[in-house]
């Protein structure tokens, strides 16, 4: 059964690269991000406490984001197997997401960190041109990336379960490494 998280800095190309891979193994890809986006557009009562955060570039508080992820991953379809993608960002939120899976699974998932320079992230936002792809928020999200979730990457190297892919290079050179690392 596949379990993967993927980490690393806004723009080095998680989203695109866990959809890809979730179609191709038949698994959900859960992204914190889409599911706050949506519940934004939506107006639910998740959706107009995330906004502020979410449009400034901060880290939506752990409560609710641990409260959706368990959610969804008590869904069926997340029963044989799941991409994370955006969770956790912070020690906090990957304490509490060991605690809720090793209670379900015996072997622990395994984490993808997908690294690209800051330069390069940052034409790629701004490209794209999300509402949270300002200068100003990237640069902050940047900022909270290096500050709460970079230091994930000794936290799952400490517990050999990171794999490194580069993030800086064609979107198809991208996916090719990405399944040579996971089938290793
Ligand atoms: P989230 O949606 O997770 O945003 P992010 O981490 O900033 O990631 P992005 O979607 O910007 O980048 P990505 O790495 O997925 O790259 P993508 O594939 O899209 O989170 C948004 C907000 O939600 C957070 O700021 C926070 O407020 C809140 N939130 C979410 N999770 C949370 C949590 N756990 N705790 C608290 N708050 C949380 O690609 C980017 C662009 O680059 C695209 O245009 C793509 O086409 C292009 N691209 C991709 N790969 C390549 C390539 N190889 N070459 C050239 N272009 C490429």
């Amino acid at each position: 059964m596949t379990r993967l998280i993927f980490l690393g800095p806004p723009g080095a190309g998680k989203g695109t690269q866990a959809q890809t891979l979730a179609a191709h193994l038949n698994i959900p890809h859960i992204s914190t991000g889409e599911i706050l986006r949506q519940a934004m557009k939506e107006q639910t009562p998740l959706g107009i406490k995330a906004q502020s955060y979410v449009n400034s570039g901060e880290l939506v508080p752990d409560q609710l984001v641990q409260d959706l992820v368990q959610e969804r991953l008590n869904q069926s379809d997340a029963k044989s197997g799941w991409i994370l993608d955006g969770f956790p960002r912070k020690v906090t939120q990957a304490a509490f997401l060991e605690e809720l899976l090793e209670k379900i699974y015996q072997s622990g998932e395994r984490v993808v960190n997908l690294d690209a320079p800051d330069e390069v992230v940052v034409a790629r936002l701004l490209a794209r041109g999300r509402k949270d792809d300002s200068e100003e928020v990237i640069r902050r999200r940047l900022e909270v990336y290096r500050a709460e979730t970079a230091p994930l990457i000794d936290y799952y190297r400490d517990r050999q379960r990171l794999l490194n892919v580069n993030g800086n290079q064609s979107q198809e050179e991208v996916t090719s490494e990405l399944h040579q690392v996971i089938a290793s």
